[in-house]
């Protein structure tokens, strides 16, 4: 069965107390909307319409470049979930096959749950997601007749007895499509609301003689952000379980309520991660590699046995081959670093190749920017660059050549040289003690 995303977020998020749209506030280093178009993701959609209102052009940027078949729907006027989900009908005019409700704040949900739903519509026509809320507050109540679903009722809307239900509606709501945009199509917004409540498409199916189930989950999985402290708590509950899920995969976190993970973090079996190790989007570290302390990584690739930091730094375009060694104070960005290759202290390397097995002392900079340009330093294999060396790119220093300490490099160093360049050292005789002897007399004479 074929099954079409509808994720909402047209939404502005008002105790977000932001410019942004909520949907764009982040954890784990990605928008709330990419963590639910994930969990959707799961289901193999053959379509995907994110349904945008506030910051619609930003909204369908952020949903676009995670994928880009996504399609956007224009809600202008916030009017309500039915209203919303309707927006999505002229996207789906041809589509043959299940949709699912989503919503754009709600990053949690379990691709087993959605598994779930589709596995419950087989023998029922509406399918929403519930759970027992400790606290029910303002949630939409589920009230069940026997085995079926037979409404929903809104907090605002419900009666005293109806309030008393603990078990809660989700949002997320699957349907045959083409059931689903009938059913909206018979939604009124005759409510306390005055809004288009897609929650009433259950009542209306049971008065066709359709029918309507209730999947359950966690109440966590359910966790939606609306504030700035619901999106902190939610990003304590994703790195929560970003952690356990390495862990589970194999790795060892020395101490895991340290370590931060992105929503697209890969780490192979046996790795070490260190205590206050960062990971933003984009990075791979493969199996048996070793993270040390207060290293920040992010959009890079970390091969087996490499050992980085502690206190490093890996920026985009960092690609790390089997056992290279970054040590403390080491900046890297796009550059590649083959294997066995070692930078161990205090450097910088932007823009650059290093050859195998190649040692790039203390202190090392290459040289980059021009200030408008970005210049590619390429270093060979075997090479050795001097502590302190400045590598003004564009410049190539050859397999097994040698840089001396403090040079600045400017021009290439050919295989199996030794470039110098630097001042060449003059010592005086004796002129240290002499000139100690001048300056203590100054001091004495109280100048
Ligand atoms: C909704 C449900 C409620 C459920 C709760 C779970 C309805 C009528 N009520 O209430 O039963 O318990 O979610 O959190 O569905 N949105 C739009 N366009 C709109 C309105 C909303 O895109 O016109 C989006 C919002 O951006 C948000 C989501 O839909 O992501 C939910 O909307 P919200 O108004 O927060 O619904 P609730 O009142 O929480």
């Amino acid at each position: 069965m074929a099954v079409a995303l509808i994720i909402l977020g047209a939404g502005m998020g008002t105790r977000m107390n932001s410019d942004m749209p909520k949907v764009l506030h982040q954890i784990g280093s990605a928008p709330l909307l990419v963590h639910a178009m994930q969990s959707g993701a799961a289901l193999d959609p053959a379509k995907t319409i994110v349904v945008a209102g506030h910051g619609a052009e930003a909204v369908s940027k952020a949903a676009k470049a995670y994928d880009e078949t996504a399609e956007i729907a224009l809600q202008t006027e916030q009017l309500g979930t039915a209203h919303a989900v309707a927006q999505a009908k002229h996207a789906l005019a041809e589509f043959d096959g299940d949709a699912i409700v989503l919503y754009g704040d709600t990053p949690f949900i379990r691709p087993e749950t959605l598994a779930a739903m589709m596995a419950a519509r087989l023998t029922h026509d509406v399918v929403v997601l519930g759970f027992e809320a400790a606290d029910p507050a303002r949630y939409g109540r589920l009230v069940m007749q026997d085995d079926q679903l037979d409404r929903i009722v809104e907090f605002k809307d419900a009666t005293e007895e109806e309030r008393a239900v603990t078990l809660c509606n989700s949002g997320v709501v699957a349907a045959n499509a083409r059931t689903l945009f009938t059913l909206i199509d018979a939604v009124s917004n005759d409510n306390a609301a005055g809004e288009y409540y897609l929650t009433d498409i259950v009542g209306i199916a049971r008065a066709k003689g359709l029918s309507a189930t209730v999947v359950r989950c966690d109440e966590a999985e359910t966790l939606g952000v609306d504030s700035r402290a619901g999106l902190a708590r939610a990003e304590s509950l994703f790195q929560m379980q970003a952690r356990a899920a390495a862990q589970a995969n194999g790795v060892t976190l020395t101490a895991p309520e340290t370590v931060f993970f992105a929503y697209d973090t890969v780490i192979g079996r046996d790795s070490v991660i260190e205590p206050n190790v960062v990971f933003g989007p984009g990075v791979t570290v493969e199996s048996g590699a070793t993270i040390r302390a207060f290293s920040h990584l992010e959009g890079c690739h970390v091969a087996r046995g490499a050992v980085v930091g502690p206190y490093a730094r890996l920026r985009p375009g960092a690609e790390l081959a089997e056992d290279v060694k970054v040590g403390n104070f080491v900046e890297i960005k796009n550059a590649q670093i083959d294997e066995g290759a070692k930078v161990n202290h205090l450097t910088y390397i932007g823009d650059a190749e290093i050859g195998a097995r190649s040692n790039i002392g203390a202190g090392t900079i290459t040289c980059n920017y021009d200030g408008v340009f970005k210049h590619k330093t390429t270093i060979g294999a075997d090479a050795f660059i001097g502590s302190n060396t400045m590598l003004v790119a564009p410049v190539t220093v050859g397999d097994q050549a040698m840089t001396g300490s403090g040079s600045v490099i400017t021009r290439n160093v050919p295989d199996g040289d030794l470039a110098l360049a630097r001042a060449r050292q003059d010592n005086k005789p004796g002129f240290a003690i002499r000139l100690f002897e001048k300056l203590k007399a100054r001091k004495a004479r109280g100048e």
